[in-house]
């Protein structure tokens, strides 16, 4: 179905699309082109403009690379995540990664990198599931670096404020002790307590950025998860071999769930499906 408002032609879907695609990684095959249109109503008409040709063009001035199009990959990018997904991740952090790493003689402090963030329940879950780690409560230093690609999602991240529902999942031992409740009871929410929040930083960064400058290289753990599944294959490759070298030697690289290296040259070795290790 053709969804309401301005329409968008060939010729312009087609250029920002491409633009999309060479800049940001995110796939936009000809299917999407009602997917485009219907998000980007918003931003014609925050901009007061007529037609995508408009838009368009202003996407493309100067003044647009400055503003316009942060905000055109705030709509086209899809942020679905969860506190705890793919909870075999987590259990292998508290049962291999946590201990091999409080096993050290001097630990220091565990750098942990969620490189595609979305609105932060994945740092927040990670922040839990430290603390939460039984053998050594309270004692594991750590701090997590959270980016996106997009700013309104890191926005959300950095406040910490959800829904109520979002964390319905969670344990009722675990939400007491991490969230505190609004008091709004029409629109009811929480908020993730600032000893979790105070170990986690946020900042926007661009996974197809040819060298990641803003980020130390010495991360024990990288989360790149339900991310690449955007990219081409040779992107993705790319953009892994980028992540490996902001992980130290034998650190652990996480993947999504449908994502793989298989047939990639990158200094990986699988531990566990979506789990490796760094080599070298
Ligand atoms: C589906 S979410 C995954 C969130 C989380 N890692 C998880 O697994 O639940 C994908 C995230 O990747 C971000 N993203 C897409 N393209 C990106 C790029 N080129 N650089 C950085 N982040 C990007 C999106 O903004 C979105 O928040």
């Amino acid at each position: 179905m053709i969804p309401q408002g301005k329409e968008i032609s060939d010729n312009d879907f087609k250029k920002l699309s491409n633009f999309i695609y060479t800049n940001y990684g995110i796939k936009m095959p000809d299917g999407k082109k009602g997917m485009l249109q219907a998000r980007l109503q918003n931003r014609l008409k925050a901009n007061n403009l007529e037609s995508f040709k408009e838009y368009c063009d202003l996407v493309f001035s100067e003044k647009g690379r400055d503003t316009e199009i942060v905000h055109m990959i705030d709509v086209v990018s899809t942020n679905k995540t969860d506190f705890f997904r793919e909870p075999a991740h987590f259990d292998f952090m508290t049962n291999e990664v946590l201990p091999e790493f409080m096993s050290r003689r001097n630990p220091g402090e565990l750098k942990i990198w969620s490189s595609a963030c979305s609105s932060g329940e994945e740092v927040y879950t990670i922040g839990m599931v430290i603390s939460e780690f039984e053998n050594h409560p309270g004692e594991i230093k750590y701090s997590t670096l959270g980016t996106d690609i997009s700013t309104r999602i890191l926005d959300k991240a950095a406040n910490g404020v959800y829904a109520e529902e979002r964390v319905a999942g969670i344990p009722m031992s675990l939400k007491k002790k991490y969230f505190l409740r609004s008091k709004n009871r029409e629109n009811p929410t929480v908020k993730v307590i600032g000893d979790l929040r105070k170990n986690t930083s946020f900042q926007r960064l661009n996974l197809m950025d040819p060298e990641y400058f803003s980020v130390p290289r010495d991360h024990d753990i990288v989360f790149c998860r339900n991310v690449l599944i955007y990219f081409d294959r040779q992107t993705q490759e790319k953009v892994i071999n980028k992540l490996c070298s902001h992980l130290k030697p034998d650190g652990y690289f996480f993947l999504g769930h449908s994502e793989s290296i298989t047939g990639m040259n990158v200094p990986l070795k699988q531990i566990k499906p979506t789990i490796f290790k760094k080599i070298i």
